[in-house]
């Protein structure tokens, strides 16, 4: 069992962190700043594994863009891509990253032996979404009508975020991670045929690199809320586990994929919010559709800033209880 976000604003211990480091990237390339906040919810709820403390979007400042993170409005990246940017672009310079590198081997050594420890990156459609949007955005008007208009410059600007993802998914695995999970956070919003596109082939080939390049790395895949489209990703994605956004049925997903698949999710994070006995409930439904077959409890997206403590502390009880 872990959560989505599980270092964050809801830790009282987290904000003070925070609030010493400056700004979010700060954070993000302090090592041991870093680390202290990826081990704090370790500490606390005694989790089954640590997710590194950092962002999907080092990998644009990586790749030469400009990422600011506005304190109530999400992140801000600049300029904005256009076509003929995209053809000067990559590859990634991984030594910008060398930071989250050193943070890597910190939390390692500190980790508990029993803790797994978890490396990430954004897919390359969700990451391109905020490299050519220049900011979060509710449906992704800015890129899908870039991947229309400038076909080509779009391919490019995959194939660059597929090469980078490898690059810096292997480098996360030399400094002493156990799995990766890549989060396509925005894949629900993609039509069928684009989504075999620019969410199956890029993390397919992503995973392929790793598979043959890392044998022992293991590969959590995070196509969010794509329904009926997670068959044709599974089919074609060799990961050791998928993970469920909130909408899908763990039950139908489960009769439809091939025995032996680890599923992870999928708790409403607004159910830890409200507590009580609309959690207890859902864990219970989660509990009942699992039905002994493997899993990893976790939320079908990121913990709120608003979640109580008290809240996660019932749920990890009754996640633990038999
Ligand atoms: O899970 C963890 O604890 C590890 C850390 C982690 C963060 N972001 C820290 C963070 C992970 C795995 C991410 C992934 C991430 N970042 C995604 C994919 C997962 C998802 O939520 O869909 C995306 C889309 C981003 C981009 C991003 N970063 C946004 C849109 C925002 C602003 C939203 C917000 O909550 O403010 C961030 C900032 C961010 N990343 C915060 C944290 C803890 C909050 C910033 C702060 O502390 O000021």
């Amino acid at each position: 069992m872990w959560l989505m976000r599980q270092a964050g604003r809801y830790l009282p211990e987290y904000r003070e962190v925070r609030a010493r480091a400056g700004s979010f990237l700060d954070l993000c390339f302090s090592p041991r700043l870093a680390a202290e906040v990826t081990l704090q919810p370790i500490r606390r709820f005694g989790f089954d594994a640590a997710i590194l403390f950092s962002d999907i979007l080092v990998v644009p400042h990586a790749l030469g863009q400009r990422v600011t993170f506005e304190e109530g409005s999400g992140p801000r990246l600049s300029p904005v891509l256009d076509a003929s940017a995209i053809f000067g672009l990559g590859p990634i310079n991984l030594t910008k990253l060398d930071p989250v590198f050193e943070a890597i081997e910190l939390i390692k050594s500190a980790l508990p032996s029993e803790t797994a420890f978890i490396g990430f990156c954004g897919a390359p459609w969700t990451v391109a979404s905020y490299m050519i949007g220049g900011e979060g955005s509710r449906d992704l008007t800015a890129v899908r009508m870039f991947a229309f208009r400038y076909p080509q410059a779009f391919e490019r600007l995959m194939d660059v975020l597929v090469d980078s993802s490898i690059e810096y998914l292997l480098a996360q695995a030399q400094a002493g991670v156990e799995a990766v999970q890549i989060f396509d956070s925005w894949a629900g919003i993609l039509p069928s045929d684009q989504f075999a596109k620019w969410c199956i082939e890029p993390v397919a080939r992503i995973v392929d690199a790793l598979r043959e390049r890392a044998p022992g790395l293991r590969i959590i895949s995070f196509p969010r809320q794509v329904g009926s489209n997670l068959l044709q990703f599974s089919a074609r994605v060799r990961s050791d586990c998928l993970a469920l956004g909130t909408s899908e049925c763990i039950s139908v997903v489960r009769s439809q994929l091939a025995s032996g698949s680890v599923l992870q999710g999928n708790l409403d994070p607004l159910a830890l919010i409200a507590g009580g006995a609309a959690l207890e409930e859902s864990v219970r439904r989660i509990r009942c559709e699992f039905n002994g077959a493997p899993y990893i409890f976790n939320l079908g997206h990121g913990i709120l800033p608003e979640t109580p403590i008290a809240h996660v502390e019932q749920l990890v009880r009754l996640v633990r209880s038999k």
